[in-house]
């Protein structure tokens, strides 16, 4: 059942308006990924600042509640552009990402990673006042989800090179 609506869902991706227009532009697609690719620069940017902090590798000058609040924002944005454009790319070869093993893994570390972050990390980061947490805690947190965001990253770089067989997204097109 939700397999059959997924694959609904990505044969309407793979034939709308903008699915069409990107496809079938030769600048479009490396345009929208140099969104993507900036989301990622400023996205892993945030996440290393603040887990260096946790493990008190760096910035040690300003607080952990302090720095959570300041790189947010951020993290936030980059989000959001991460979506956009990651929705855009996906939307031109949706179907061929549906049938694709790595895509589904980055989509399984992308669920686990905001679940995490949005949780347990939150807690700890705006939690951590010096006393509250112990070191192997916090790095132990840190780790968690650096190992996490990197998972989503190798998964997206993997996608490239892991191919979905023909056969599969022409059945699929069906
Ligand atoms: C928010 C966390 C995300 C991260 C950290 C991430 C990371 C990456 C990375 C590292 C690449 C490889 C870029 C390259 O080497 O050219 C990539 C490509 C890609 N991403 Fe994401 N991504 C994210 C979200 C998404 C989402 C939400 C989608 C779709 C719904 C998506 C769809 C894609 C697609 C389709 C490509 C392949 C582009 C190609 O064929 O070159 N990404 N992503």
């Amino acid at each position: 059942m939700i397999r059959s609506l997924l694959l609904e869902f990505c044969q309407w991706c793979n034939n709308s308006w903008f699915g069409h227009a990107i496809r079938d532009s030769r600048w479009l697609f490396p345009f929208v990924e140099i969104f993507h690719l900036i989301g990622l620069g400023i996205l892993g940017g945030a996440v290393l600042i603040l887990n260096l902090r946790l493990m008190r590798l760096a910035f040690k000058n300003d607080s952990t509640p302090e720095l959570a609040a300041e790189v947010g924002p951020w993290m936030l944005g980059s989000l959001v552009v991460m979506f956009v454009s990651g929705f855009l790319l996906f939307s031109t070869e949706a179907v061929k990402m549906y049938g694709n093993w790595g895509f589904q893994l980055k989509m399984l570390f992308l669920l686990l990673a905001l679940i995490y972050t949005f949780t347990i990390h939150r807690w700890v980061t705006r939690g951590d006042d010096g006393h509250r947490f112990g070191a192997g805690l916090r790095v132990a947190v840190a780790l968690v989800s650096l190992l996490l965001w990197s998972g989503v990253g190798l998964g997206g770089r993997a996608l490239g090179y892991i191919t979905t067989s023909v056969g599969s997204v022409s059945m699929l097109l069906r």
